[in-house]
């Protein structure tokens, strides 16, 4: 609080969490909790874009909630998106100051849509996968985040909310809205080590994530059998899977044996499954506490959902002080 800047970022509650996800993105949201004032939300009204099933979304964004707790994040920063309804009223607002132009270059947007495409011919392309990147707007500018940390995937998105934001002001004549900025850390992007060419995801199957809350042998076992030459590699090239597994010892913190492994790579004498054992354990290690604190917090969810229920509507609050500002401002009228 106080002067420190506000930090903002949401996640969708689909898919399980994975090691790319933590090491990638929510890793790095921990670490901020402690220099900046930050707010986590769990973004429901994102999943609705892509088809999904009514019957298991609300147990979903609980299960993201308490994953996110598992691994560090304060429950008092974080909310959910549908216990601040405000976030939709801002997102109508900012839709119709979002060109059909602009979002139809979101590379997202193509990629989801494909996606739906072949997923099934029983489905659609939802007008609301199409706008979402307006809705994202305004979980960001409804705190006015001076800092977003998300992925390079997020950067068009972001871009994009600073252009909305910008046209906002020039529209009201004022400079209400803070223009947000990304905070990238050096993050790796973990692939897949069942298929290295591809990113690790929750939405390609088990084989291709190695869960955060799996118990350690499960973890060994898909370390173990993870791919370390897929033929494509050239002449005194590390292989991607070699890479990948590298990059994990590096990230899960185990610096020693990366250094002495590594100069066995470089001599030409490492063998793979020293590599593979060194990142099972390093994984395991750094995973620990998380299966540790999942326990708990699912054996205390009632305490645990009222909290983060409570710390909504504290969220909420100040969501909603923004949008009084901003009906205020375009010539709505507001309630009360
Ligand atoms: N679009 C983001 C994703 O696909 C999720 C998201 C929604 C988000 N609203 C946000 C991220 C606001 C940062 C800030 O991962």
């Amino acid at each position: 609080m106080g002067d420190r800047k506000q930090v903002l970022s949401c996640i969708q509650p689909t898919g399980n969490l994975h090691i790319g996800r933590y090491f990638g993105a929510l890793k790095n949201w921990v670490e901020l909790q402690d220099k900046y004032d930050c707010i986590y939300g769990v973004v429901d009204y994102h999943a609705m874009t892509m088809p999904f099933n009514p019957a298991k979304l609300r147990q979903a964004t609980w299960n993201v909630t308490f994953d996110m707790i598992a691994i560090g994040t304060d429950p008092d920063r974080i909310f959910i998106q549908s216990l601040v309804p405000e976030h939709a009223e801002l997102g109508w607002i900012l839709n119709c100051m979002t060109s059909y132009g602009e979002l139809g270059r979101m590379v997202q947007f193509k990629d989801k849509s494909a996606q739906v495409q072949e997923s099934s011919k029983d489905t659609f392309i939802s007008a609301g996968l199409f706008t979402y990147p307006a809705l994202q707007a305004a979980d960001i500018l409804i705190y006015k985040a001076d800092y977003v940390p998300v992925g390079k995937d997020q950067d068009q998105h972001l871009e994009l909310t600073r252009n909305i934001a910008q046209r906002f002001n020039n529209l009201v004549g004022r400079e209400y809205f803070v223009l947000p900025e990304p905070l990238y850390t050096e993050t790796p992007k973990v692939m897949s080590t069942a298929n290295p060419q591809m990113k690790m995801s929750a939405s390609k199957g088990d084989k291709h994530n190695i869960d955060v809350f799996a118990d350690p042998a499960r973890i060994t076992k898909q370390i173990r059998s993870a791919v370390t030459d897929a033929g494509d590699t050239k002449e005194g090239e590390m292989s991607a899977g070699v890479a990948n597994l590298f990059s994990l010892l590096k990230a899960a913190g185990d610096l020693d044996s990366y250094g002495s492994l590594k100069g066995d790579y470089d001599a030409g004498t490492l063998k793979y499954v020293d590599l593979k054992d060194a990142v099972a354990d390093a994984v395991i290690k750094v995973t620990d506490p998380f299966r540790e604190k999942k326990a708990e917090v699912l054996a205390n969810k009632k305490q645990y959902k009222q909290r983060v229920k409570e710390s909504s509507i504290a969220i909420r609050a100040r969501a909603k002080e923004t949008v009084k500002e901003v009906k205020d401002l375009v010539g709505l009228l507001n309630v009360k």
